[in-house]
């Protein structure tokens, strides 16, 4: 095994200044211009073969090595979130409304170090590294638009690797869980359907809003009562429109939300429970339930062979560290769209401190993290990378 960890601190400085060059010029999903440009130009500037606008404003780069052999697809996600930056930070978003609330900035940066690193020592690579540099993880397709754009095919990648940057847990914590990881998503919308009238005449009509209110109460049966305990799934509603006066019953209620899952078996049970509850609570209080599900990304599910491989990198190179083999997520990640056909790895760097006051939630508009995990994510991806080139 190689120890990238004095390469990955000499690069401190630049993994940082990207990182909060990219954090104080946020750029939504598939908006990422400036940063797509950066990247390619540094890219460009170490010798890789670059490609811009996979999937709109993704960016592809190959690094050859010395000999044949597999081919690595290694993803780093560059996008940021509709939220107000309030952390203070003097990087701070200078965009209104738009902030780097996840670690994607991170991200970015990190791979950018992974990709000096490995391109200073490609004579020890057999094969071929494939960066993608992926818009859009949140919510918006980013995964899918590269794919349709053939980010799987040319050369087609035999193992991949993601990660991201863990605020839920400390630096010093590593975790890569072989198996399921992070959740399967579907989206859902209910629409039901009653017969609207005055407020003041409930008996003439057929009121959605009460249906509605009974269907929320008891979609909680699904999780508390038709999913094996030892298994896990999600059933939020979290949203429901309807109504506008307050002596007018509407003729309709909308209610959307979201179900995960980690296993093809718990969502089809908890999907087929979802549509028979919610229509027969609305049918019995002479209502109509019409339910429409969209998929939204597949469980993220690690290879046990590439798994097991990452957590011996990890405790070569970090033997104090916590390496953790059971951190599962409900949070899902649309890199399920490329593990589906292709083995590999989606493990989580912590990148909390505490004590520095670093350790608001993702997604939270006080979210930063510690910078220090930025070359310990670096360093554990390059040696990964190398050890299975080699
Ligand atoms: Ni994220």
């Amino acid at each position: 095994m190689i120890n990238f960890i004095p390469e990955a601190e000499e690069l401190f400085a630049y993994t940082q200044d990207f990182r909060r060059d990219f954090h104080r010029n946020p750029e939504l999903g598939f908006q990422e211009i400036r940063t797509a440009g950066i990247v390619a130009r540094e890219l460009t500037d170490l010798g890789l073969e670059v490609t811009t606008g996979v999937g709109k404003t993704g960016v592809v780069a190959t690094l050859e090595g010395a000999s044949e052999g597999s081919v690595m697809l290694v993803r780093f996600d560059m996008d940021a979130l509709p939220i107000q930056e309030e952390t203070g930070a003097e990087y701070a978003s200078q965009i209104p409304g738009v902030m780097h609330a996840c670690g994607h900035d991170g991200h970015t940066a990190i791979g950018l170090a992974v990709a000096r690193i490995l391109e200073s020592h490609k004579q020890e690579l057999s094969g071929t590294v494939k960066f993608v540099f992926q818009p859009a993880e949140e919510g918006l397709g980013g995964a899918q638009a590269m794919i349709a754009d053939g980010v799987l095919e040319n050369p087609k990648p035999d193992l991949c690797l993601s990660l991201h940057l863990w605020n839920d847990k400390p630096v010093g914590w590593i975790g890569i869980t072989p198996g399921p990881a992070m959740s399967a998503s579907d989206r859902f919308q209910l629409t039901i359907k009653g017969k609207g009238g005055h407020g003041a005449a409930p008996y003439l009509t057929r009121d959605p809003v009460v249906a509605g209110a009974q269907v929320i109460s008891a979609l909680q049966n699904i999780v508390a009562r038709n999913v094996n305990p030892l298994e896990s799934a999600v059933v939020s509603v979290t949203s429901m429109t309807g109504g506008e006066a307050f002596n007018v019953i509407p003729e309709i209620v909308t209610l959307k939300g979201t179900i995960r899952s980690f296993s093809p078996e718990i969502r089809k049970i908890v999907l087929q429970r979802f549509e028979e509850i919610s229509t027969g609570v609305a049918e019995a209080l002479g209502c109509q339930a019409q339910v429409e599900v969209w998929p939204v990304t597949p469980a993220v599910v690690n290879d046990l062979k590439v798994s097991n491989t990452i957590q011996s990198i990890a405790r070569f190179l970090y033997p104090e560290d916590v390496i953790d083999n059971q951190e599962r997520t409900m949070g899902s990640e649309d890199m399920a769209y490329m593990m589906e056909d292709i083995p590999g790895c989606y493990f989580f760097i912590g990148s909390a401190n505490h004590e520095k006051g670093l350790d608001a939630g993702h997604h939270h508009p006080g979210f930063d993290f510690d910078e220090s995990a930025l070359p310990r994510a670096a360093a554990l991806m390059s040696s990964a990378v190398v050890d299975f080139l080699r």
